[in-house]
Formats: structure tokens, sequence, C-alpha cells
């Protein structure tokens, strides 16, 4: 079983994106095959700066490797270090149905939030069916927001065969229901673009003010107050232990309990998990070339996992 996924590197990593993201594909290291790979090809959608384009690709491994990624489970790379992903999306473009991209409500919700409708953006779910057909995934963890793109896939998968022969397995979306919606500072969703994050690795200073600025109601220290559904309370549950998360939800139901404690118990709670993954993010954030190494070596791994497959394909289509 091989497990794919990828990660635009086009801002900073958050809270929502380790809970909802990072946390689950640590969980699956000890499992079959896992393939992690940054998308910076898709980020260019969005990041029209190269030096940042370079640099948040960067700190998306260095914050991967400091909160978990372990090389030696998991196979780690940059989309741009295997070119044969935008070969193979050429391949697929050619069997691309203009209607099937049209109807894709990932581009239409971009575009209603003021990206620029370029090619790039309305052919992106071809892009992203070539990065998982060329490695034979299995089976893709996504957001929600995600699983469009993935019957893409699969229908892009089948409409090769059917022109071809049989030459990609059709993947599986995997979509955890039990990942919550993280939310952010204003008591929604956490996203970047509602810019209402916590970064993982934000300066501490900066994550107490955040933490200390979350939105809650009005109820007065004395008052009883539901934890359900209260953002201090659903943060500090992804960090706590189950006894730690109860114990809170209980001094809220109790009363005489204010939003100050639990955002104090908020920060200490992120501290101990956190604190750990800064210090190694600081020691591998000194020494680029060990970085570079790594990236180097999972390029390497990836390219040669992509050339059976390409070299079938290429034979295939009539190259
Ligand atoms: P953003 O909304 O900040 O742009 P992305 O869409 O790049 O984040 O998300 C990358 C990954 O992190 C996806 O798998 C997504 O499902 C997950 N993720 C992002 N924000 C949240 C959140 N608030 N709650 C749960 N998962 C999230
Ligand atoms: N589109 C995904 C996102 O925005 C990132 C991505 C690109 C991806 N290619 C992929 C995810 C292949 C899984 C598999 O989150």
């Amino acid at each position: 079983m091989r497990t794919l996924t990828g990660i635009q590197p086009s801002g900073k990593l958050h809270w929502g994106n380790y809970f909802g993201a990072m946390k689950s594909m640590f969980d699956l290291q000890d499992k079959g095959e896992n393939f992690m790979f940054i998308a910076n090809f898709h980020a260019m959608t969005t990041v029209r700066d190269g030096a940042a384009l370079r640099e948040q690709t960067r700190d998306v491994a260095l914050d991967y490797l400091a909160c978990g990624l372990d090389t030696s489970k998991t196979l780690m790379y940059r989309q741009s270090d295997v070119p044969e992903v935008q070969e193979l999306a050429w391949y697929l473009s050619c069997l691309t149905p203009m209607g099937l991209l049209e109807r894709c409500h990932s581009y239409k919700d971009k575009l209603a939030h003021g990206l620029d409708a370029t090619h790039g953006l309305f052919a992106y779910p071809v892009l992203m069916a070539a990065d998982i057909l060329i490695m034979n995934a299995d089976m893709v963890p996504v957001g929600k927001d995600q699983k469009q793109h993935l019957e893409v896939t699969r229908d892009l998968a089948q409409k090769f065969n059917n022109a071809y022969g049989e030459i990609f397995k059709l993947p599986d979306a995997y979509i955890p229901e039990t990942v919550a919606t993280i939310p952010g500072l204003d008591g929604q969703k956490m996203s970047k673009s509602y810019r209402n994050t916590i970064e993982l690795f934000e300066d501490l200073k900066s994550i107490k003010k955040k933490v200390m600025s979350i939105v809650t109601d009005s109820k007065g220290l004395d008052e009883p107050k539901v934890p359900e559904g209260n953002s201090i309370y659903e943060l500090y549950k992804l960090f706590a232990t189950p006894g730690e998360a109860a114990e809170m939800a209980d001094s809220f139901r109790r009363g005489g309990y204010g939003y100050g404690h639990a955002k104090k118990a908020l920060l200490e709670a992120y501290r101990r998990l956190f604190d750990p993954f800064r210090e190694k993010r600081e020691a591998l954030a000194k020494d680029p070339a060990t970085l570079e190494d790594i990236l180097r070596d999972g390029a390497r791994r990836a390219r040669e996992a992509a050339a059976p497959v390409m070299e079938k394909v290429r034979i295939a289509v009539g190259l």
C-alpha cells in the first residue's frame, strides 16, 4: 500500500495544517510505504516571488522534519525535483475534457477569492493527477476540499487506460472523518486566506499575543460556560491529554474559571508539544547543507519510483 500526500508551500504552516494534515501523516508512517512531496509547482498559481517560493519550500521541509517526519519511513521530495510530472501532465491534458475542469469547485472558489484566472490555476487538477499517478499511489489522504480533485485523477487514469491500455492504478482518496475543522483566532476555520492562523513556529511572543486574542463570548469569570464549540477549549483538546481536556471542560461548566485561565493552559499545552519541535527545527535550519542533502536524496528516490511508470507511458503514447 503506497500513500502519497502533497502540500503546497504557499505560506507558513499553522495549527490547522498540523492537526488537519501533518499529524495524520505522521501516524501513518509505520504503515506501508509513504510519500510526501512539497507541491512547489502548484504553489506558483499563487506565489509570484521566486525567493519567497524557494524559502517557503524549505520551510515546509523543515517544519515536517521538526514535527516528526522520519525520512527512513517517509520519502520526502520537492515536486520540481521530479520534472517528469510536467511531462505526464501534458499527456493527461491531451485527454482532459474542458468540461471536467470547468466543473471543478476549487477553481471557481479561488476566482471568487480574487485569484487570477490563469491557465495554471485552471489546469491545476491535471498536474495533481500527474503527481499521484506517476507514483502509482494507492491512497491519497486529503481534506474534503480536495475530494473532487481525486475524482478527476481517477477519471483521467481511466481515460488514459481506455486509450492506451492498463497503465495506471486508480487511487483512492482517504478523507479522515475524525479530523475536525480546527478553529482560528476568530472562530472560523483556521486558514491563511482568513488571516486567522497561529503559525507552528512563529515567535513565542507573537503566539502568546494571538492566543490571548482568541475571540470568546463575554461571560464573566464566575459564570458557568459551555466548553463545546468554544475555540479555546477545542484547540486545547488537540494538545492536551483526554484527562486534561475533561478537567478543563468541568472547570468551565462549574464556573469560576475564566477564558484567561484557559488561554494560559492552551499556551502551556502548545509549548509542551512544540518546544522540542522548535529546538529541532532551529538545529536543522542552521545546517542548510544537510537539508539540501535530504531533499536531493528524496529527489533521487522519487525519480527512481517514477521512472518505470514513465517508461511504460512513453511507449504507450507513441514516443
Ligand atoms: P489554508 O486553508 O491555510 O490555505 P491549505 O488549504 O493549504 O490551508 O491546507 C493544507 C492541508 O491542511 C489540507 O490537508 C487541509 O485539509 C489541512 N487544513 C488546513 N486548515 C485546516 C483546518 N482549519 N482544520 C483542519 N484541517 C486543515
Ligand atoms: N492540491 C493539494 C492542496 O492544495 C496539494 C496537492 C498537489 C496534492 N498535488 C497533490 C495533494 C497530490 C495530494 C496529492 O492541498
